[in-house]
């Protein structure tokens, strides 16, 4: 029996993929930008199990059954599909999340990169990066990015072309930076980003504002990253999370992450700003609130965020690592 293992890592996206321009092949409809961050880490094993007549996946210590079952076989079939094994070559896998305990930041992006990685491993293929995160892109399109350590970009999708891959844009050293988490009330569950977006792209009437609008903030955002301008860095970044939410609300029904406390959040953010902190919020598709500053202003931030009325706790992350494989 032939075992595998990766690491990878969530990342965080400073300018947003919102909306797909082809579902199937699961192809962005604009540009993004992120950062991969040391702090949330998954790590997943993965067999090849002759014993088997169906992939068996246990994620966090539970064994997924069901639609979710369902969806992780097919992403497994298309790994044995990319890595030339037989289609009955069932694997066994399992997956923990090393998030901060109960922060509901549990990510798609490292859980899919380090599926990926560690599937095709135990199927005795060697797979470079680029195909890695071709192959994480089909499972969710923001797992492509955390293939990459440090900051990553994903372009934007072709309908119909299926090689996209996210591409390494400067490593975990290019910037001395932090983002710190500030966790919000959970609430009730969440609408997936898949969801969401899909919700977005078919009823608002903002997207099309959103599809105009999203390659130029990324064009801001990558250009000021390659300068660690933070200020320019992040009143682009804020623009892109402001306006894929700005879509989102417009949907019918409406598409709303934000809660009291990430609202809160923003207002404790912009105080720090006039006090002369630099610090910059981004939100993704729930209600917690990342702020990206100085290595330096890292403290000094989370204590202030920790004190805002709703916020639960906050955590200090640090560009991280690609995906790691044994
Ligand atoms: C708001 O990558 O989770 O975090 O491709 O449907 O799995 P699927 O969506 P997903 O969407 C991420 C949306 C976002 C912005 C981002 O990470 O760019």
């Amino acid at each position: 029996m032939t075992a595998a293992f990766a690491r990878a890592r969530a990342n965080i996206a400073l300018s947003k993929y919102w909306g797909k321009c082809d579902a199937a092949l699961n192809l962005p409809a604009v540009p993004s930008l992120s950062l991969t961050l040391d702090d949330l880490v998954t790590e997943t094993w993965a067999s090849v199990d002759g014993a088997l007549d169906a992939d068996a996946v246990t994620l966090d210590g539970s064994l997924r059954t069901g639609a979710e079952a369902a969806t992780l076989g097919r992403f497994l079939d298309l790994v044995r599909s990319r890595c030339g094994a037989p289609p009955n070559a069932y694997l066994m896998v399992r997956s923990s999340n090393h998030f901060p305990t109960a922060s509901g930041l549990a990510s798609s992006a490292s859980g899919y990169a380090a599926l990926a990685a560690a599937a095709s491993s135990a199927l005795g293929a060697s797979l470079d990066d680029a195909a890695l995160s071709r192959l994480a892109r089909r499972g969710s399109a923001s797992a492509a990015r955390s293939i990459f350590g440090g900051w990553a970009v994903l372009p934007a999708g072709v309908p119909g072309d299926d090689a996209l891959a996210a591409q390494p844009a400067f490593d975990a050293a290019h910037w001395d930076v932090a983002m710190v988490l500030a966790l919000a009330d959970k609430g009730p569950k969440d609408v997936s980003s898949r969801d969401g977006m899909r919700r977005t792209v078919e009823t608002s009437p903002y997207y099309a504002a959103w599809l105009a609008t999203a390659p130029l903030l990324h064009a801001e955002v990558r250009a000021a990253v390659a300068a660690r301008d933070l200020e320019a860095v992040g009143a682009a970044m804020e623009a892109s999370a402001l306006a894929m939410h700005a879509s989102a609300w417009a949907a019918r029904p409406a598409v709303r992450y934000a809660r009291g406390a990430t609202l809160e959040t923003l207002d404790a953010v912009r105080t720090l700003r006039a006090q002369g902190v630099g610090a910059w919020a981004t939100m993704d598709a729930g209600p917690h609130v990342k702020v990206l500053c100085a290595a330096a202003d890292a403290s000094t931030v989370s204590t202030h965020l920790a004190a805002v009325p709703g916020v639960l706790g906050t955590r200090v992350a640090r560009p991280g690592a690609g995906v790691e494989r044994t």
